[in-house]
């Protein structure tokens, strides 16, 4: 698309507050030395999508930069404490492209370390006094765990609807996506519809930013019983009972037939890419409240870059 933003062109429009959130998240503590451990292997690395996402909010909006960048690095922290979690439930050995803290310092450590990470986040929130952002991060705390809770209890469920999918994905991504994007709107001198709307603008960003995940790990996700949209779509797809039941009890077996690959390329990855598409662009819709700026072309332009990420 021409004029489009590059990712790292759109990182540059906020590389100082990047630079300042990554240096913060790597503030050793001292409440237990394996905690700054944990967090010095993985606390500054990844893709830092979500406080991008709020700082660029946050500069579209004219808000005050220290508090954006305050509330970006607790945003990403609450992200690194899910994933230490998630790494956990999903018994990952790698993330962030080092070993996963469940494969260096085992189970519980990671557990912990990631309570310690939340509640690390709450207090800083509570010695900033910000009732507001305490209120939006609590309660997204709430449906992402709620979520990650569904998605556990429907592990190699292929009787899961589309709408079950989608509801999993918005609790345990979208929210964070939408959080950070409210939380710049509450710093921010923009009225309710505005805030809402930048709120939707996170959310259907963070639906698609999932949909493009499962793309990328479709083979991974059999192995570990999840059951995504695209394997979703290509069971759905099937119309011989018998070959549905070969698919399905191969997927019990966390094996990835050639069979299924077939019927995935044979338009599950399009319909689930389409879809993915058509989340970004009601993304991007909710961004015509925002007065024209260098940001708010680097947020639709972020939104369409998660569709062809390639980690
Ligand atoms: C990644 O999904 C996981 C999440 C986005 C959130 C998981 C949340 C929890 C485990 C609850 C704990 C939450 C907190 C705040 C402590 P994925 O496994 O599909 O993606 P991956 O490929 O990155 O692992
Ligand atoms: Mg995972």
């Amino acid at each position: 698309m021409p004029g489009m933003l590059e990712f790292t062109q759109i990182r540059e429009l906020v590389a100082g507050d990047l630079a300042t959130v990554k240096a913060a998240l790597l503030v050793a503590t001292g409440a237990h030395p394996v905690f700054d451990e944990v967090n010095a292997h993985l606390g500054g690395g990844g893709k830092q999508m979500r406080a991008l996402l709020l700082l660029l909010v946050a500069r579209a909006c004219g808000a005050e930069n220290g508090a954006a960048v305050r509330l970006a690095t607790i945003v990403e922290r609450i992200h690194t404490a899910s994933l230490l979690h998630d790494d956990v439930i999903d018994e990952a050995k790698e993330r962030r492209n080092v070993e996963a803290a469940n494969v260096v310092w085992g189970n519980k450590v990671a557990i912990l370390a990631g309570d310690y990470l939340l509640t690390q986040s709450f207090c800083d929130l509570l010695q900033a006094g910000d009732k507001d952002a305490m209120r939006i991060l609590a309660s997204g705390v709430e449906q992402i765990l709620a979520a990650a809770t569904d998605e556990l209890q429907h592990n190699g469920d292929f009787t899961l609807t589309r709408e079950q999918y989608l509801d999993i994905v918005t609790g345990k991504t979208a929210t964070l996506f939408a959080v950070a994007a409210e939380l710049a709107a509450a710093i921010s001198d923009v009225t309710v519809s505005e805030s809402e709307a930048l709120r939707l603008y996170g959310l259907n960003f963070g639906i698609a930013f999932q949909l493009a995940d499962d793309l990328l790990d479709i083979a991974a996700d059999i192995v570990e019983g999840k059951i995504t949209l695209p394997i979703l779509l290509a069971l759905d797809s099937i119309t011989d009972i018998e070959l549905r039941q070969h698919i399905t009890q191969t997927l019990n077996e966390s094996v990835f037939s050639d069979e299924l690959l077939t019927i995935l390329n044979a338009g599950a990855i399009t319909r689930t890419q389409l879809l993915a598409k058509e989340y970004v662009e009601i993304a991007q819709a909710h961004l015509d409240i925002l007065p024209p700026s260098i940001y708010r072309d680097g947020l639709a332009d972020l939104a369409l870059l998660a569709l062809t990420r390639k980690n």
